[in-house]
């Protein structure tokens, strides 16, 4: 499917309850989500057939629109299962989805008090990029000219479509200077994330990342944590200033897409991939493919 335009493949979407041809899943033009952003969205990944913390990301799904104000007018329950059907009916096994609510149209103006609120579930083939040997050498980051705002300035709880602008702002401009991808300050002019997956750093056997709270605290980045402290690792949850990169020996970037992802360079800085990216990398691996038979045979 590489190369297809997003709008011309094949298969079905789930749209407001039902599911369509892909090619039908469509919106007007005159719609609230485009045109001022008021839009959330999930990022999911599933691996064996099975979506990693499905009912985590629905949840976060409907808290990112409680915080834009508006109430997705779907269950959980159905939510969760659209997207096991939409796999099944897709005939995915390693795939992303991708769930998304907006305002539709019957108010076109910044108030959309009024505005229904509409969601969709689209899944395509995604086998994981999980390639030790090239994953290894890690990626290069630029720094980012934009920073992650002040909470007080854009509600960052929310998974916002709105949000994503000095994204893609600062992932195009690290591309065109030839790198994967670019490492974002906040307005304090602290270390955050990259534009989209959270960060980590070892020096001296322990784990340091920045605390979110300007910026989303990933499903990826807890579960990270989670395995890491159930190596024993310690992991240490700081403001972490751009002077300090250097003194850092391994840096590494989670989230559903990027999975963990060594990083080998940040501008200036250099990192090897280590003991301790490798072990979170194939631990995060491991606990992605886990059949949920064995594991609860493990228990
Ligand atoms: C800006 C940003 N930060 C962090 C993450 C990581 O979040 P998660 O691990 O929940 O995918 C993402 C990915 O969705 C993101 O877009």
């Amino acid at each position: 499917m590489a190369g297809i335009p997003f709008d011309q493949r094949d298969g079905e979407i789930w749209f407001d309850g039902k599911f369509i041809p892909w090619a039908d899943a469509k919106v007007h033009v005159l719609t609230h989500g485009l045109h001022y952003a008021s839009a959330v969205f999930e990022g999911e990944r599933a691996y064996n057939g099975r979506i990693f913390k499905s009912a985590e990301h629905t949840e976060r799904l409907h808290a990112s629109a409680e915080v834009l104000g508006f109430e997705i007018p779907f269950s959980s329950e159905v939510i969760n299962a659209a997207k096991e059907e939409l796999l099944k009916r897709m005939n995915l096994v390693d795939a992303y989805l991708r769930p998304i609510a907006w305002r539709g149209s019957e108010m076109m103006g910044v108030s959309a008090q009024h505005n229904t609120i509409h969601l969709a579930i689209a899944a395509w083939e995604w086998p994981s990029y999980f390639k030790p040997e090239e994953r290894l050498k890690g990626i290069r980051l630029d720094m980012a000219k934009y920073r992650r705002p002040d909470p007080a300035t854009a509600p960052f709880k929310s998974k916002a479509a709105g949000l994503y602008m000095i994204c893609t702002l600062s992932k195009h401009e690290a591309e065109r200077k030839g790198y994967a991808d670019a490492l974002m300050l906040d307005w304090r002019g602290q270390v955050a994330e990259a534009t989209g997956a959270n960060v980590f750093f070892v020096r001296d056997g322990k784990i340091h990342t920045p605390k979110p709270d300007c910026f989303l605290n990933g499903i990826t980045r807890r579960t990270v944590i989670g395995l890491a402290k159930a190596r024993g690792f310690e992991v240490i949850e700081r403001v972490i200033m751009p002077e300090e990169l250097d003194g850092f020996e391994q840096c590494f970037l989670t989230g559903t897409a990027a999975e963990v992802t060594p990083v080998s360079e940040i501008g200036p800085h250099s990192f090897t991939v280590g003991e301790i990216t490798k072990t979170l990398m194939l631990d995060y691996d491991a606990l992605v493919r886990a059949d949920p038979a064995g594991l609860k045979a493990a228990e």
